[in-house]
């Protein structure tokens, strides 16, 4: 069975626990000629077939000679029986298979779940000064950001992002459907790559008045303090529209306003070995003095992402609260 065997069967369990109203104890998703998934059910026992058993609740944990047995530990997969995985297929389920079940996670915050995604150089910069960036990752990163952008409801960078990349943001290098696009603009930004490459309509998001621009639905929010949108008030909004995850593509400006409103839950850097030496740094945050005031992860791990790695850090742990 080939990786995009293992991607076509992710994104019908993604599906599936989206689709799902009961709470998911387990869940198998059974890969070859038919896929299927099933929640809280064993599936009917198919010929040739390859059987992935996911575990939420621990009391489930159960013997079953056919299934490659995980336990989800939040955002993290544990490895409880191995029965016919190699190595490469096991590091994929690892980095891609916590992200079908995004929905269950912002089911229980009532707020959409923030993955965010950098490649950045060495030295911590995600562009120059004159703000290319074009491109720091290498093409697994950028097969990787797609493969995001499949798994997650929406996709969503800064006005500047928007103005010097002219970005598409839609899933070409992989199998999956188109995310909703969502720019944070309150000034004026150029749409036409956006609309070029994707007739679905763009979300813009802003703190100004409806500037009635073509295939594009305005959404206004009040201001806060700092001058910008809340970033746990745009998260609920989405939520209640149907969003259940928000693939945050950047800038900095963007990114870091969901950091320090902990409205975003998984950093991924994809760490280029190159060196800038000046340039937009990654992050922006108001000035700490102490280091123990850094923003610490409660988990993470580095990927091999091609030539280089990948950081993925879990923000603040959120375990299932069950009724
Ligand atoms: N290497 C990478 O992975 C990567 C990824 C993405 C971007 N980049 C680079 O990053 C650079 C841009 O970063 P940047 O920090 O300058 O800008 P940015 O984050 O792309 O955009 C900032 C703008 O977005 C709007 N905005 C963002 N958050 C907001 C909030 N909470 N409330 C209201 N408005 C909000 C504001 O627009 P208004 O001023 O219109 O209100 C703000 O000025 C570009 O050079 C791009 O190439 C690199």
């Amino acid at each position: 069975m080939e990786i995009e065997d293992y991607w076509s069967g992710l994104l019908l369990l993604a599906d599936n626990i989206k689709k799902s109203e009961d709470k998911v104890d387990y869940c198998f998703l059974q890969l070859g000629a038919s896929p299927e998934v099933r929640i809280n059910h064993l599936p009917v026992p198919s010929k040739d077939s390859l059987l992935l058993m996911v575990v939420l609740n621990p009391e489930h944990i159960t013997e079953h000679k056919q299934a490659n047995i995980f336990k989800l530990n939040t955002y993290q997969l544990e490895v409880v029986q191995n029965i016919n995985l190699t190595e490469d297929k096991l590091s994929f389920l690892k980095a891609y298979l916590p992200y079908c079940f995004l929905s269950l996670h912002a089911r229980q915050m009532g707020r959409a779940v923030g993955v965010t995604h950098f490649a950045q150089s060495l030295d911590g910069k995600i562009a120059t000064q004159s703000g290319d960036s074009k491109w720091i990752g290498n093409q697994e990163n950028l097969i990787h950001a797609h493969r995001m952008r499949a798994l997650c409801d929406s996709i969503l960078i800064g006005a500047n992002t928007l103005n010097y990349d002219h970005p598409a943001l839609t899933v070409r290098l992989v199998e999956g459907r188109n995310p909703q696009r969502i720019v944070i603009c309150s000034s004026d930004a150029d749409y036409s790559s956006l609309k070029k490459h994707c007739k679905d309509h763009v979300l813009i998001v802003g703190t100004c008045k409806d500037p009635q621009i073509p295939q594009t639905e305005y959404v206004a929010f009040q201001a806060n303090a700092n001058d910008r949108i809340d970033c746990q008030e745009l998260m609920k909004f989405l939520y209640q529209r149907g969003i259940h995850s928000v693939y945050i593509e950047g800038g900095a400006t963007t990114t870091s306003a969901f950091i320090e409103e902990q409205a975003t839950d998984i950093v991924q850097l994809h760490i280029s070995p190159m060196i800038f030496g000046s340039g937009i740094s990654s992050f922006k945050l108001p000035e700490i003095g102490q280091v123990d005031q850094a923003v610490h992860f409660d988990h993470f791990t580095f990927y091999p992402m091609g030539n280089t790695y990948m950081f993925v850090g879990t923000m603040n742990t959120q375990s299932y609260e069950r009724s």
